[in-house]
């Protein structure tokens, strides 16, 4: 899929662009359906976070005019896999570099890092991470959520077909991750089986001492 697409270079060897004084930057990690993206815009209509979607970043990358990774980014999209960590980081990157000049400094990252290889290429370039919220969620309730979603979201993923791969996935690939995290003491878990306010609430009172 890549073999004739030259990916954007990351260089790693200038270190981080900013230090955690610099930049606060929260990764949100859950299943798909975890309804991270509803928790994320309670966050920041209270605590002026910008909200940064890995997801909607590819998405918008995908639908760019001109791009020439928009077949690359619909095919690991609609096969539940995880796009090379080249794209995903340098569009987080740019990103946050514009939001920091106009004097944004807190971010929540969401749906990242995904794979190993982002959380140490992310937090070797750009900054450390604060600390990771995840919500944990079971996936029958995943399911039913998206399959819900699935019938206006216009997401070529949002399909039992892809939600299974996208579950498969998250299992695998991006467990390990929250497990890395964790044996750092870097993750505060959310069971979110519950209502929305329930599920925030829990939230304000887990990372009201660490912001
Ligand atoms: O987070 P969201 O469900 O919007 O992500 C949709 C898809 O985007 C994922 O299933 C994956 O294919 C891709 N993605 C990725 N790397 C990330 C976040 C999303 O490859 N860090
Ligand atoms: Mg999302």
């Amino acid at each position: 899929m890549t073999a004739n697409l030259e990916l954007p270079k990351l260089d790693t060897s200038k270190g981080a662009a900013f230090t955690s004084d610099q930049v606060t930057v929260v990764f949100v990690l859950g299943g798909p359906g975890a309804v991270k993206g509803t928790q994320c815009n309670r966050l920041v209509e209270d605590y002026h976070f910008i909200h940064l979607s890995a997801g909607d970043l590819l998405r918008a990358e995908q639908n760019r005019e001109g791009s020439q990774f928009g077949s690359l980014i619909n095919h690991y999209i609609t096969e539940g896999l995880i796009v090379p960590q080249e794209i995903t980081i340098s569009l987080l990157k740019n990103n946050i570099e514009e939001n920091y000049k106009k004097g944004n400094t807190k971010f929540l990252v969401d749906g990242f890092p995904r794979k190993m290889d982002q959380a140490i290429t992310f937090e070797e370039i750009i900054v450390p991470s604060k600390f990771v919220l995840f919500f944990d969620c079971p996936e029958d309730v995943m399911l039913e959520r998206l399959m819900e979603r699935g019938k206006t979201s216009g997401r070529v993923d949002d399909n039992v077909e892809s939600i299974k791969k996208r579950f498969k996935t998250f299992e695998e690939t991006s467990m390990p991750v929250i497990n890395m995290f964790a044996s750092k003491n870097k993750v505060i878990k959310i069971k979110c089986d519950q209502s929305v306010d329930e599920v925030y609430n829990d939230v304000q009172k887990n990372i009201k001492d660490r912001l």
